[in-house]
């Protein structure tokens, strides 16, 4: 009997993830979208799996973002694992992997940031002051980008989906948020 060899569609330019999105809209299927930096966990395989229970497709982007770490924060020690992430994604049977550039995604004239207020100013916000426009800013980049129907987040981090959900609403973008409860390791 044949084997079916399983791989994940490995995307790095944003050209081709939006033309990947499109062909999969033009053809009716619904698009699941699970941001991550990678390191992927039990937590995150569980948001793919929702995704993978409830979409036609999955796609699952890595991508440690520079604009949400301070100038002393941890960007450089960041744990990276692209290799152990793909078998992973893989496995799990995901359909695309969206994983850009740092010059892909904030050519060298990058110039703009959205920042939700307000709920941004509180506990982690205080602290990394960069954090949560950093956030904001790449979600959004990345939902332009990749076009998802239904995104999923875990719900242990509350006030990054809460600046999310703000996100979404305010700016009245087409993209339903899934809060999933989040399982660690
Ligand atoms: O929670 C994370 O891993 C990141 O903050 C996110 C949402 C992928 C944005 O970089």
């Amino acid at each position: 009997m044949e084997t079916k060899t399983q791989t994940v569609r490995e995307v790095s330019s944003i050209a081709e993830m939006k033309e990947v999105s499109q062909s999969f809209r033009k053809q009716n299927l619904t698009i699941g979208f699970v941001p991550t930096m990678g390191c992927l966990h039990e937590g995150h395989l569980n948001l793919v799996k929702r995704s993978l229970e409830t979409c036609d497709r999955t796609v699952v982007s890595i991508f440690i973002n520079p604009t949400q770490f301070g100038p002393n924060e941890d960007l450089d020690t960041y744990p990276r694992q692209l290799q152990s992430d793909i078998e992973k994604l893989v496995e799990a049977g995901v359909d695309i992997l969206f994983h850009p550039s740092n010059e892909e995604m904030y050519p060298t004239d990058y110039k703009t940031y959205v920042q939700v207020q307000d709920i941004t100013e509180h506990l982690c916000g205080t602290s990394r002051p960069d954090l949560f426009k950093g956030v904001s800013t790449v979600v959004l980049k990345l939902f332009n980008i990749v076009q998802p129907h239904n995104a999923f987040f875990g719900e242990k981090d509350w006030q990054q989906l809460a600046v999310i959900e703000a996100l979404v609403e305010d700016l009245n973008l087409d993209v339903v948020l899934n809060r999933v409860p989040i399982v660690r390791e």
